[in-house]
């Protein structure tokens, strides 16, 4: 273990300070570089770059792991329900049975929206994404929450984003507006928000509830990834927490990142309708001159399997059997990535199936279309988002504020 690492910049020594994570991450702090040495540092797409300090969750992307306060994310999928998870996450451990009953009372307690968000809702084109629909509402919301507690703002978010996306879905089918049912547990209340006809019972398939449950845990938290960052930098300006997770929204929107989602069922759609010859897509995907990417492959992070995508693979495939349907798409999924995996350029680049990769199948196994895919996952990254938003604060990080290498014009005068 170094405690300093020495610089030699053009015959000049410099000793930066080394920091450690609890899990083998090593960092040089070169916060005061510039300072001594005049240089910056360059590093596009922050890839090599740490800008916090965190203790939510880790990855190790060599191994393929994926920890929640130290949980390992096999296990959370196995002992606890989405509540549980993001009780975790927003407090640092588990809840006991106690704290439990009281976060899900209080969450249940502000289970309403005001009636202008029904208004706001009608002024809304129908033809917007629902991840347009669900980011603009989260950030009007702001307008009619008044908290004294900061912790109520991560209640109130709790229990209004399912109500918000199920307001988004039945505006796009063209259902009336359905009220959450305070005698249900969360994703039974989602459920029903979501498919339950008025004026008639509804009962909901535990089947499809448990992957529901599963999907949402394994959406809750993924360190700095690029909506969370966008979440942590618009609170390190001292943005409010709403306008914070609706930007965090518009960045998990992005088809690079929680959007993939709809793009991976797009694409084997595609690949299905084109006859299904899996190693074109595959050469495509491999030719640098096209733009095709094979979506819901590679992460900046794994060099590994995704740990989430392999529970995804399962939870398909059980879900897909339980409910007895046949899904060409899944056949097709599993017969891509088999492809892929074999093949060199893959390899090499160590590309592996992402949790968006099967995700998607099974959200249409459950019913969501296409263009929710995206809104289920903000859904269970909810959780994530505010952790790393209150984790901001209680470490007081500075503002978020990179710098530049200048290439445009050197210093000019008009000439007229
Ligand atoms: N298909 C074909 N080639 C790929 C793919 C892919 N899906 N992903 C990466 N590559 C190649 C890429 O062309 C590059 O090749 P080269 O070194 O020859 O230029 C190399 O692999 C490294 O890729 P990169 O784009 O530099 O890596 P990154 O860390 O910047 O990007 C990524 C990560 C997830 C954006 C990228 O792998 C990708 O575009 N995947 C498809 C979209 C996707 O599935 N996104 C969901 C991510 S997981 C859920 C989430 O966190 O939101």
């Amino acid at each position: 273990m170094y405690s300093v690492v020495n610089f030699n910049i053009n015959g000049y020594h410099y000793k930066f300070p080394v920091i450690y994570g609890t899990c083998y991450d090593k960092a040089i702090n070169i916060s005061k570089l510039r300072e001594s040495t005049g240089f910056i540092t360059f590093d596009p797409g922050f890839k090599n770059t740490g800008m916090t300090k965190s203790s939510i969750s880790f990855i190790d992307g060599e191994k393929g792991e994926l920890l929640y306060r130290g949980y390992p994310i096999e296990q959370i999928i196995k002992k606890c329900s989405f509540i549980e998870t993001s009780y975790l996450i927003l407090n640092g451990e588990l809840p006991d049975t106690a704290q439990l009953k009281s976060f899900s009372e209080r969450i249940k307690k502000f289970n309403h929206l005001h009636k202008e968000m029904n208004q706001i809702l009608d002024h809304i084109p129908n033809f917007y994404h629902p991840m347009g629909i669900l980011s603009s509402l989260t950030y009007i919301l702001d307008a009619f929450i008044d908290c004294l507690q900061e912790e109520d703002m991560y209640i109130h978010l709790l229990a209004k984003l399912p109500m918000l996306a199920a307001l988004t879905y039945r505006k796009k089918v063209g259902g009336p507006p359905t009220h959450p049912d305070h005698h249900l547990d969360y994703i039974s209340n989602l459920l029903k928000m979501f498919f339950s006809v008025p004026n008639q019972s509804y009962e909901h398939n535990p089947i499809i509830a448990d992957a529901l449950n599963k999907l949402l845990i394994l959406h809750a938290d993924h360190e700095q990834n690029c909506s969370t960052t966008t979440v942590r930098l618009l609170g390190s300006a001292h943005a409010g927490l709403f306008s914070s997770i609706s930007a965090g929204m518009t960045a998990l929107w992005g088809r690079l990142h929680g959007g993939a989602n709809q793009a991976v069922i797009e694409m084997l759609e595609d690949i299905l309708k084109s006859g299904g010859n899996i190693k074109k897509w595959i050469e495509k995907a491999k030719n640098k001159k096209d733009p095709f990417r094979l979506m819901g492959f590679g992460h900046r992070i794994y060099k590994n399997f995704d740990p989430r995508a392999k529970i995804a693979k399962q939870v398909a495939e059980n879900v897909i059997q339980e409910l007895g349907i046949s899904d060409p798409i899944l056949e097709l999924a599993k017969n891509l990535e088999e492809n892929a995996l074999r093949d060199s350029y893959f390899i090499e680049k160590k590309l592996y199936p992402n949790i968006d990769f099967y995700s998607g199948i099974i959200y249409q196994a459950i019913g969501i279309p296409k263009d929710m895919f995206t809104v289920m996952f903000a859904l269970g990254r909810l959780p994530g988002w505010m952790a790393h938003w209150k984790e901001m604060k209680l470490n007081r990080d500075p503002i978020g504020r990179p710098r530049q290498i200048y290439i445009g014009y050197k210093k000019r005068n008009i000439k007229k």
